[in-house]
């Protein structure tokens, strides 16, 4: 745990539905690390939801946040961060996230993406008429991003979490 902790931290970066939360946990859990998630800080934050947060300062406001907590969860340099898909957009995220960490993308194909997100509600970006659609415009459009910020590239395929877990390890 000592040396777990004298390391950078581990940050997993891709798109909504990789399964950045779920492997991250785990991965924290099996380094003896601290797991800590953007989207669940800013709700912890702010004291309500992210479709709130959406409602009320729009996608803007909520990058704001997100950039704020990022720059302080990242400080640390023995936790696991999962983030969320949209961290990559601004370029000081990804620079914060490139110097300090070590940074993993869990690059997963959108129509898995969309499988596992389809009956989600909490996700503001896919409440939309073709969320499927949408998914594969943001993972066109961000796949370059992830792929600049990461040291290391996981391709989940159709694979589980604990799949892309052994590929990290
Ligand atoms: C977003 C992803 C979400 C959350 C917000 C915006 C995005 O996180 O931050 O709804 O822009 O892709 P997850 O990737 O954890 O779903």
């Amino acid at each position: 745990a000592a040396l777990a902790a004298s390391l950078p931290c581990i940050v997993l970066v891709g798109m909504m539905g990789a399964g950045k939360t779920t492997v991250g946990r785990e991965l924290a859990k099996r380094l003896g690390r601290r797991f800590v998630d953007s989207d669940h800080e800013i709700v912890a934050r702010t004291g309500v939801t992210i479709p709130v947060i959406f409602d009320v300062e729009g996608e803007a406001g909520f990058r704001r946040r997100e950039t704020e907590v990022i720059d302080a969860l990242s400080r640390d340099s023995g936790v696991v961060l999962a983030t969320g898909g949209g961290a990559v957009l601004a370029p000081e995220n990804r620079q914060m996230l490139r110097d300090r960490c070590v940074v993993v993308y869990l690059d997963v194909p959108p129509h898995t993406l969309w499988e596992r997100t389809r009956h989600d509600r909490n996700r503001p970006l896919l409440q939309v008429e073709d969320p499927r659609g949408k998914i594969e415009s943001l993972y066109k459009a961000r796949d370059p991003f992830y792929r600049e910020v990461a040291h290391v590239v996981v391709g989940g395929g159709r694979g589980s979490a604990k799949s892309m877990l052994r590929k990290i390890e």
